[in-house]
């Protein structure tokens, strides 16, 4: 299958913080399946592991394609430090930040022109976030508060500029097929290659 993708853009992870197991399993879904449909290539759950957010977003993975990974448990602390020891930049999303309409925050972290993590959080953060030990930029999605679902959403489609949502899933078996009206979705057979046969 052709890949028509982003791959001359930079790479990005979402970090997700402060994930409450039961209250917040249905919106963690939510922001890994987003990060994965709109660019991103992984999702770390810090701190916590929650199983069943794993399997759904890798049965996701299995049937409508990749390439995207799911970690979780790691401490925030590790998997920012990691990243940074990689060479990649961290920008945190808040309200509070600089707004990415008003400002050039979006010029500035493209200039870098380094892989990006993402962080979003979901109860109250901690404030070392807001420093520069752990953010190198704070992102406001417009400063009034809202979701972080929404946030990452607006956040990947300005730093992509749009071609994430043109993107064709590596080794995907399920395909959907746009229509004005109604649902048709491609199956992709697996292609069994025997030694010796032609394809
Ligand atoms: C529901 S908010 C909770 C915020 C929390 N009450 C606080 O005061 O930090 C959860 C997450 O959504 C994201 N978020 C919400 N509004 C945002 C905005 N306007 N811009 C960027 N990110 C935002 C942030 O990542 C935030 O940590």
């Amino acid at each position: 299958m052709t890949v028509t993708d982003i791959r001359n853009k930079p790479k990005v992870v979402v970090l997700r913080w402060g994930h409450r197991p039961k209250r917040d399993a249905r919106l963690t879904t939510h922001v890994a399946l987003t990060a994965r449909a709109l660019g991103a290539s992984g999702f770390i759950l810090a701190d916590i592991e929650d199983p069943k957010i794993k399997v759904t977003i890798e049965k996701v993975v299995q049937n409508w394609g990749g390439p995207f990974y799911f970690e979780m448990g790691k401490p925030w602390k590790q998997a920012i430090k990691e990243w940074r020891d990689k060479g990649g930049i961290v920008v945190h999303l808040t309200a509070y930040g600089e707004n990415i309409e008003t400002s050039d925050v979006l010029k500035r972290i493209k200039a870098t022109g380094k892989d990006i993590m993402v962080i979003v959080g979901s109860q109250k953060v901690p404030k070392e976030f807001f420093s520069e030990e752990v953010s190198d930029f704070n992102v406001a999605i417009g400063n009034q508060p809202h979701s972080e679902c929404a946030s990452l959403a607006v956040f990947l489609d300005r730093l992509f500029e749009g071609k994430e949502l043109t993107r064709t899933f590596e080794n995907a078996k399920l395909m959907i097929i746009p229509q004005k009206r109604g649902k048709k979705v491609l199956k992709i057979m697996e292609q069994h290659v025997k030694q010796g046969e032609e394809i």
